[in-house]
């Protein structure tokens, strides 16, 4: 499997008609805010949101269900991105939470895991992804519709890509606690996704940056189709 997902983070992203055509018959995921949701689903995209609730509904201010979701034909839901873990209080039992629920509805879920950039230096880099992937584990099993992502907050918007060396250890770790496919993520472009995603260990990216830009995420998407096939 590789598959290219792109979140489009709280930016209004590109056209959905416009990024359908030139996505042809290519795999691809998007995950734009949510207000362009059902614009992304009637454009026939592959299309999660960048976070969902555990509960159905309730007194939760600012949060979106798994049914309200559903009920606009969204396909699946990214849960505990580096950005809602760093700026929104996000932590490993709401992360897991919003994993399980998400699955057990039907939805497919991309759940994020990485290491900052002082926690790799002081060499705890498997201690944190062994706490963060164990979160999940517990919560979730081993799930069909289950796929992790590796992001290094260190390399996510920041130019700075994890090597592919290092990028394929992390996931081949994250693989040993969990028997899921595993996307990189941070900095991916199309001049480095042929070499990330080569990597064995690699299955596919999660793109932030790159995906605003239509010619860009169609070259990446393209970049994993032709590893896969
Ligand atoms: P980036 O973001 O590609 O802009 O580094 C990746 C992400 O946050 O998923």
């Amino acid at each position: 499997m590789s598959m290219v997902a792109g979140n489009w983070k709280m930016f209004e992203g590109p056209d959905p008609q416009a990024l359908r055509t030139a996505l042809g018959d290519l795999e691809h995921v998007v995950a734009p805010p949510y207000t362009r949701l059902a614009a992304c689903v009637d454009a026939g995209l592959t299309t999660y949101a960048q976070s969902v609730h555990w509960e159905p509904e309730g007194a939760f201010t600012g949060e979106i269900s798994v049914p309200m979701l559903q009920a606009l034909g969204v396909h699946g839901a990214i849960v505990g991105h580096s950005e809602r873990r760093q700026y929104f209080g996000e932590t490993d039992t709401t992360v897991a939470r919003r994993a399980r629920a998400a699955l057990d509805a039907g939805l497919n879920v991309i759940a994020c895991v990485g290491e900052t950039w002082e926690e790799r230096e002081s060499n705890d880099t498997e201690t944190v992804l062994r706490i963060q992937v164990e979160a999940i584990r517990d919560a979730c099993g081993e799930h069909e519709r289950l796929v992790l992502a590796y992001e290094p907050v260190w390399a996510i918007g920041t130019g700075k890509t994890a090597t592919p060396q290092t990028a394929e250890a992390s996931h081949a770790f994250v693989k040993s606690l969990l028997d899921a496919p595993v996307l990189y993520g941070g900095s991916v472009k199309p001049e480095n996704a042929e070499e990330l995603l080569s990597q064995p260990s690699v299955d596919g990216a999660l793109v932030g940056g790159a995906s605003l830009d239509i010619e860009s995420f169609v070259a990446i998407c393209r970049t994993a189709a032709s590893i896969r096939s």
